[in-house]
């Protein structure tokens, strides 16, 4: 491996930035966002230092789950433009070096696409056997729902036929039946559809619900007797079609079965799947100010082949989940940073962004996103992260943490041209309104934010041990500090974290280090000598934290 080995494997040191062109820029003032109006923000997605854009879904939808029920996987929503203008999108930001992949919804459809339409009205329907009915009443499966707000079980009587029909989301998300090979096919051709436009892959939702087949019967089943086959068909589809296009899984899973949907030592099946489980316990680790839970998280990470990728994140568009922390765990991080039931969700996760949940505390913040930038993998921010938006707690559910990008701290934080009473979502006020975090301000505030974000961006795009290399716990006596290093050909990189309060005083040993290496900060102005025997002490802040490059006397690297 070598460094020109980083433009063609380009997932693997990217920075991923997720938006919902509805909520980002309204460039026609009707108080929708538009495809042009995300046209006009790429050169500032570019100057963050943005090389691959996530766009969330744009197709036509019946809007029952904000775009995650699609009603033609083939179009684009009207609202937002047309064909034309997501290709003006996709073309410009590569030329400004970005890549653009989109959210694949194929678990389900929703209940007003023509297949679900034409499937519900009769079990003669040639789209009949494109989702999974059962004759029988089905069992209580009020444990299994997604969202136990609204639903109570994972089966919906259709009235037309006296049958019911599978959705593990809302009931307006029937479930396809992908052990139909004509469903494996649908989704493999529309998904060339938009590789074909210019696409480098996709964001593909909820996949361990696409892969199962328990629901459908024993005949259907045989048709698929593996289900993973059917995403290694994928994979070397898009590989095929691309060359270098990705799939990005949401694969909230166990570490075995996350290695599974990698597709094992073969690592054939999912280019990246995020890491749901550092995520959660990153969060139990900042509430307890001790980094255990977290360095047990990373170390437990199963090993993936080289052509596969984690994908790390603070936040995303759904509910904070911590499904996977123990009751207790949970309860700890729901005392930290969600304590009013107003701010949780489903039993599981918070509705909250990462800001206000860390009291707005700029030392802090800051050190969770150094931690993110420095984790090894690929880091995927959330719009809004950058400038340390906040949520709205008025709006239902997971739309608390979806409001208009605040670009200005004028009307409609610069997001719209139309009446307030029009925006497609009400824009934050209060103390995280645009009157005091936007865009503008940041942009020429060398203290901000912002600018200490597209600080980490440059440092971890110019550290590309971070997304290739070993990662490795370094020894050090604070139960609140993380010490790592990652070491990828002839380049180490140290980063160092104070979860807590205090300052500390942290010693660490290089192996394989002594007087002739260096460890220079990234960060910050500094170096430090290491000793003969490769140690040095680190001083942190409270809520510190340092990147340093380890350096030799013959290093060509520059610092
Ligand atoms: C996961 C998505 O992230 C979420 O927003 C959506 O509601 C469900 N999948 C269903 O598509």
């Amino acid at each position: 491996m070598k460094i020109t080995d980083t433009s063609d494997v380009w997932w693997k040191t990217a920075v991923v930035y997720c938006l919902d062109v509805e909520t980002f820029m309204d460039w026609n003032d009707d108080g929708c966002g538009d495809f042009e109006g995300l046209a006009q923000r790429l050169d500032y997605l570019a100057e963050l230092g943005v090389t691959c854009l996530w766009l969330m879904p744009f197709y036509p939808t019946a809007d029952v789950d904000d775009g995650y029920d699609i009603t033609d996987f083939y179009g684009v929503d009207p609202r937002l433009g047309t064909h034309g203008d997501l290709v003006e999108v996709v073309r410009t930001a590569n030329d400004r070096g970005m890549r653009v992949i989109a959210d694949l919804v194929v678990n389900h459809t929703s209940n007003k696409h023509p297949w679900f339409r034409s499937a519900e009205s009769s079990i003669d329907s040639p789209y009949r056997d494109f989702y999974v009915w059962r004759s029988d009443p089905p069992p209580d499966t009020s444990s299994e729902v997604v969202f136990p707000d609204k639903e109570n079980s994972i089966w919906q009587l259709s009235e037309k036929t006296g049958e019911w029909y599978l959705h593990r989301f809302y009931r307006q998300q029937p479930d396809l039946n992908v052990t139909d090979p004509k469903v494996r096919d649908e989704i493999a051709k529309a998904m060339g559809f938009w590789l074909e436009l210019g696409l480098s892959g996709f964001r593909m939702d909820a996949v361990p619900f696409l892969l199962e087949t328990s629901g459908t019967d024993r005949a259907e089943a045989r048709r698929l007797p593996d289900p993973h086959e059917f995403l290694r068909q994928l994979r070397s589809f898009v590989g095929r079609r691309t060359g270098s296009g990705v799939l990005l899984g949401e694969v909230n899973l166990p570490h075995p079965q996350q290695a599974q949907f990698f597709g094992g030592e073969n690592g054939n099946e999912l280019t990246m799947l995020f890491d749901f489980l550092s995520m959660q316990y990153l969060y139990l680790s900042l509430a307890r100010a001790d980094a255990g839970p977290l360095a047990q998280a990373l170390t437990a990470r199963p090993k993936v082949s080289p052509d596969n990728q984690w994908a790390t994140f603070v936040r995303n568009h759904d509910e904070l989940t911590l499904d996977k922390l123990s009751d207790a765990e949970r309860e700890a991080v729901f005392a930290a940073f969600g304590p009013d039931p107003s701010m949780q969700v489903y039993g599981r996760g918070l509705r909250r962004r990462l800001p206000p949940m860390l009291d707005g505390d700029p030392r802090r913040i800051r050190m969770v996103y150094s931690l993110l930038f420095s984790l090894p993998g690929t880091p995927v921010l959330f719009y809004g992260e950058e400038i340390g938006m906040g949520e709205d707690l008025d709006l239902e559910g997971r739309m608390a943490v979806r409001t208009p990008m605040q670009w200005t701290s004028g009307v409609n934080g610069g997001f719209s041209r139309a009446p307030k009473r029009r925006l497609r979502r009400p824009v934050v006020s209060g103390g995280y309104g645009p009157e005091h975090v936007n865009v503008a301000d940041q942009r020429t505030d060398p203290d901000s934010l912002l600018s200490f974000m597209k600080l980490l961006i440059r440092r971890y795009r110019e550290c590309p041990e971070l997304g290739w290399g070993e990662f490795e716990l370094l020894d050090q006596p604070h139960a609140d500090v993380l010490a790592h290093q990652c070491r990828w050909e002839d380049g180490t990189m140290v980063a160092v974290h104070n979860l807590g309060a205090e300052p500390r005083s942290v010693p660490l040993t290089l192996d394989g280090c002594d007087s002739t290496h260096r460890l220079e900060d990234l960060l910050q102005d500094g170096s430090t000598p290491l000793s003969d025997k490769g140690k040095a002490e680190l001083r942190l802040e409270g809520y510190g934290y340092r990147w340093l490059r380890v350096t030799s006397a013959d290093s060509r690297r520059l610092v």
